[in-house]
């Protein structure tokens, strides 16, 4: 257990800058791999809930994408810089409700994480390397635990 080192932290942040030139396509792929291994969770999102094709242009799909890399990009930074990921206590408590009032369990956690990595694998290319792999996906553990957390706490 060396905690998260300042090489992962840079994966993840140098990653992070090639993707965010193409918040569309990294949107749209996010949300295709998402319903490519969990057919069942289209209808919690109230975007996808009434039609057959991803949009391709909607503002919240973009955010819920955004959102879940960017919070993770957060997090891998904190984790090298404090050993652990924070998340303000107004933020957390928005996040934990959202999730509940949305009926996201656990599982579904798991599936995000696996669509993320997917994402991030196909977006860096020949870039991509294990490292980065497990950076993301560890930094991603920490930030959904605290949110799992919370909405236990909520329940
Ligand atoms: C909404 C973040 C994981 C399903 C949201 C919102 C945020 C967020 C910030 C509010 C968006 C807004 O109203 O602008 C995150 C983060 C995650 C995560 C950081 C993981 C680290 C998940 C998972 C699921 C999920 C695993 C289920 C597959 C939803 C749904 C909404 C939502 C259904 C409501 C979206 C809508 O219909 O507009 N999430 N989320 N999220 N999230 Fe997540």
């Amino acid at each position: 257990m060396g905690g998260f080192s300042e090489k992962q932290e840079a994966s993840v942040k140098e990653s992070w800058e090639v993707m965010k030139h193409n918040i569309p396509e990294l949107s749209l792929r996010f949300f295709t791999l998402i319903l490519e291994i969990a057919p069942a969770a289209k209808d919690m999102f109230s975007f996808l809930r009434d039609t057959d094709v991803i949009p391709q242009d909607n503002p919240r799909l973009k955010a819920h994408a955004v959102k879940v890399f960017k919070m993770t990009c957060e997090s891998a930074i904190q984790l090298h810089e404090k050993g652990e990921v924070v998340v303000g206590d107004t933020t957390l408590k928005w996040l934990g409700s959202v999730h509940l009032q949305k009926g996201v369990i656990d599982p579904h956690f798991e599936v995000v994480k696996e669509a993320l990595l997917r994402t991030v694998k196909e977006a860096l290319g020949e870039k991509w390397n294990e490292e980065m792999n497990g950076a993301w996906g560890e930094a991603y553990d920490h930030l959904a635990t605290a949110i799992k957390n919370k909405m236990r706490a909520e329940s």
